[in-house]
Order: structure tokens, then sequence, then C-alpha cells
């Protein structure tokens, strides 16, 4: 069967074959824009799952043997099938999570680089070799040949926000190192994904090597995160849903990026309007729907009347409606995530925040809310909207924002606007998160820098180098000359 529409039911990929689930139940895909069925992905049953896994597991040996260089020229031709094929992955991008296009579109030629920098990284991987007389009683006659080796199967799953690129930036370090992958795809976000792997397929991607399993996480996900045969999990998505896989796998590694609260610390000294420019990118791209986007604002009190009606007026610039039509910010990738928003808006107006901008509230479309006087007392001040709301935390100094960051539950990213760099680098020092950004918005690229958070907001580092490094582990061969 091929990976086309059949009655909007796009297959599942077992051992390079397109495959209809036997139970015949699918999950249906709807557009963010308009609720139209987008298509329908197949609720693989367990046993499905179980062959899934098993027989990537079969092929590990066989592709963990496959020389680097091979498993590098086959990333290269995914990258190029890929970018082939961007102008239909990117439509299915917007179609499934309302992205605009040009976003969607940037999306698949971003993988295509990640893929081919991780081509060329995974080359360049290797172990180390230790002499034994460092340590007393050992001589020079014992030595140790570190070896780097593969885990096995690696579980990689993937968020609905970058359905493309947060999958292949697992994918492609599992295989470039000689793991083989089990793909779950975030439901939402399903088609492209198998989208992306049809251009695997086409590049040559040997049998058994990745397998797809779709269906939903809370059916499916307890079975294939617990498979015995799973040997490591990547993850990408929500703390609770992260927190929760963690638990479940055991005495395997498991790397988790999770949310975020990253906060925008603006001091006195700040470029205002370059602050404010990059705080509404940083917090209203992709209506909000990113770890990384910014999510609370710390103001020095001196500067925070400015700073809001700079805010105010990016604001007001920005376009509402469907992403088919381009605009800024775009409808919410479902109605409980808008429902929840909403619920953050009202309690902070409730306890009394002003509201600086009023996004109007159709549906899970949602316009940009700006709500400055934002206090701990309210919802908004600590937990994670991921989507167009932005709280404003006005502050007597950079202490009691440190100390604003430092008790809050996540520690993705942190910006922090100033024009004294020594300042930047001494709260950098004193904020626990995995990233600070100076004088520009918190986001996760360039791709090959390290990605990390800590506390609620993750486990492990990802980024082209570290992703790789986390695919391989240690295995040590001792000489006794
Ligand atoms: P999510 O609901 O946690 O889902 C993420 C993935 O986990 C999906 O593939 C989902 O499948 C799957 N899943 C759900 N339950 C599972 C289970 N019991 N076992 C195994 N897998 C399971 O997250 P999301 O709504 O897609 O994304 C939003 C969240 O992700 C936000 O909190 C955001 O901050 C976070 N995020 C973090 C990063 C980062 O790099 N730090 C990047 C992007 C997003 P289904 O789709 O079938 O439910
Ligand atoms: O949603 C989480 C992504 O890792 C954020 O990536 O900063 O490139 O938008 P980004």
């Amino acid at each position: 069967m091929e990976l086309r529409q059949d009655k909007t039911v796009y297959p599942y990929l077992s051992n390079n074959e397109w495959k209809k689930s036997s139970g015949g139940n699918t999950v249906q895909i709807k557009s963010p824009d308009d609720g139209r069925v987008v298509g329908e992905v197949p609720a693989m049953t367990q046993e499905e799952v179980d062959q899934a896994v098993k027989s990537t597991a079969d092929v590990q040996a066989n592709w963990e043997a496959t020389e680097g260089h091979e498993r590098s020229e086959l990333l290269h031709r995914w990258a190029d099938e890929l970018e082939k094929m961007t102008d239909e992955i990117g439509e299915m991008i917007q179609a499934e999570v309302g992205k605009t296009l040009s976003s969607s579109k940037g999306e698949v030629k971003r993988t295509a680089q990640l893929i081919r920098h991780t081509a060329e990284e995974g080359l360049r991987t290797h172990g180390s070799f230790i002499q034994g007389d460092a340590f007393p009683g050992a001589s020079k006659s014992t030595k140790a040949m570190v070896q780097k080796v593969p885990h096995g199967v690696v579980l990689a799953i993937s968020p609905f926000n970058y359905p493309v690129n947060l999958a292949a930036s697992k994918i492609a370090p599992a295989l470039i190192t000689g793991n083989t992958v089990v793909f779950k795809p975030a439901t939402q976000g399903a088609i492209s994904g198998l989208l992306m792997v049809k251009a695997l397929v086409n590049a040559g991607l040997p049998s058994g090597v990745l397998n797809v399993v779709t269906g939903r996480g809370s059916v499916i996900g307890d079975f294939v995160v617990t498979h015995p045969n799973i040997d490591m999990i990547t993850f990408t998505g929500g703390t609770s849903t992260g927190k929760h896989i963690a638990k479940q796998a055991s005495m395997i590694p498991v790397v988790l990026e999770l949310g975020g609260k990253d906060p925008a610390i603006v001091l006195e000294d700040a470029d205002l309007d370059k602050s404010a420019k990059e705080i509404v990118s940083g917090a209203l791209s992709y209506s909000g729907q990113r770890c990384t986007a910014i999510k609370r604002v710390m103001v020095n009190n001196n500067v925070a009347d400015e700073l809001v009606a700079k805010i105010k007026e990016n604001v007001e610039k920005l376009t509402v409606g469907k992403s088919t039509e381009d605009a800024n910010i775009t409808p919410m990738i479902d109605q409980k995530s808008a429902d929840f928003v909403v619920s953050l808006i009202e309690d902070a107006k409730k306890k009394g925040a002003t509201v600086v901008s009023e996004g109007i509230q159709d549906g899970n479309l949602l316009g940009a809310t700006i709500l400055d006087h934002v206090t701990e007392d309210m919802d908004v001040a600590w937990q994670e909207q991921f989507g167009p709301v932005l709280p404003i935390m006005r502050v007597e100094n950079e202490l009691e924002a440190i100390d604003l960051e430092r008790r809050n539950e996540y520690g993705l990213q942190a910006s922090i606007f100033t024009k004294n760099l020594e300042n930047a680098f001494t709260i950098a020092d004193r904020l626990n998160v995995g990233t600070v950004q100076v004088n520009g918005k918190t986001s996760r690229g360039p791709d090959h820098f390290p990605f990390l958070g800590v506390k609620n907001s993750g486990q492990g580092v990802q980024g082209i180098g570290r992703s790789i490094d986390s695919m391989l582990r240690d295995k040590v061969l001792v000489l006794n000359l």
C-alpha cells in the first residue's frame, strides 16, 4: 500500500510496508483552523504495537553493524527527499497544527538542515583510550579502550507543535549512531510525521530500522514505553506526560524536553524598543505554543510603563485569524487548550490584573491578551499557558526577578535585557535554567547548540551534538598485557 490519502486514512509504516490497522479503528485529525477532518491515522492494536517494537529489535544488530558513513549517506539522502516534499509536508503541517504555510515550510527546511548537520556530526563520534597507571596499584600494561555503542531500540515520542522537526531531531541522532527507532508521533501532527517518514523510506531506509506506531498516547503509550525491547526513550512534550513516562520506564535512559515558564527580565538600562520587539515575538509566535515562548515578563518598576506601552504597540500590529489567512496569531491546537488559557485570563482579571490588550475569544481562536500588574497569587504567574497570553510582573530590582524565577517549577530558558553585560552575567549565574539569552528572545536554535531544561523542564540534553551523545553508551574493553 502507498502512503496516500485513502478515504483520508493514512497507513502506518511496518517493515517498510504501509499498513492499515487490523482492528480497523482510526483517530480523526481535525484542523485547528476550522475543525474540518484533515485525515485519519490508524489506532493500532496492542498486538500491532508489540509487533512493531519486536521487528525493530530484530534488525538492531544488522543496523548497528553498518558502516557509519553509510548511515550518514542515508541521512543526507533523507534530507534531500524531505526538501523535495517541502510543499506537501508544509501544507500538511499547516492543516494539522494550524501554523502558517511559511512557518510550516520553514519547519521542513530547518529539519533538512538539522538532518544534514547530524549526518556530519555523527561521523565524528569516537571513544577514548585510557592507560591504567594513573591509579595506584595499576600499571601501563592495563589499558582500557572505551568504545561508544548504541543503546539499541530508541522510542522517539514527539509533540504536536513541531511535528516534523521535533521528531527528526530525535530520529536522526538515533539512526546515525546505529540505533533503530520506534517512532510515536503526536496524534495531532501524525500525518506530517508519516510524510516525513515517507521521505526516509524514499531515501533507502532498510526495512525495520524505523517503524511507526500511531494511536492515542493515552491508549498505547504505557504499553510501548514499558515494552521490554525498548532500550532508550527520547521524549518532547508536556511535563506531566514526561514525568509519567519517566516513572513507567525503568532501568533505561530517558531524555525529556518538557514545558517551560521562560521569563524575560527587563532591567532599567535595557533598550526598550528592542526588548518589546523580542518579547512580543518570543511570547506570541505560533500563538505562544512553543516550549521556549516567553511566558512572563519581569520588568523594573522604573521602566515598566514605557515597556508596557511599547509591548502594546507591537501587539496591536499583529493580525488574528486562520493559518490559511497567514495571520500572526492563529487558532490554538484545540478547544481544551484555549479554555485553559481563558481560565488563566479570567483568574488574573478577577484578582486585579490590568488588561493592556484584550484578545478576542472565538472558540479556539484567541487574540493576544497582555496582562499587567500580575501578582504572585494569580495562576498565570506560575502555570505554563502555552497560548497567546502574556503576564507582566513589575519588580523593584533584579534580585526580586531572580527570586521569582528560582521559585518557579520550570527551568527551560530565560532572557535578560540590559546594556550592562556584567550585570547580565551575574544574573545569569543565579538563574536556575538550561539557557540564558542576553538581549534576545528565548528560543531553541541554532539547532547545534545544547538545548536543555532543568527542574520540571526536562532531563538530559538535546541539540545535535548532545542528542548524538545521548544515543550512545560506553563499552569498555580492558587489555591486560
Ligand atoms: P503531550 O500531550 O505531553 O504529548 C506529547 C507526546 O506524548 C504525544 O506524542 C502524545 O501522544 C504522547 N503521549 C501522551 N501520553 C502518553 C503516554 N502515556 N505514554 C507515551 N506517550 C504519551 O504534549 P503536547 O500537547 O504535544 O505538547 C505540549 C507540551 O509540550 C507543552 O507543555 C510544551 O511546553 C511541551 N513541549 C516542550 C518542548 C521542549 O523542547 N521542552 C517542545 C515542545 C513542546 P498523543 O498526541 O497521541 O496524545
Ligand atoms: O516547543 C519547543 C521547541 O523546542 C521550541 O523551539 O524555540 O525553535 O521555537 P523554537
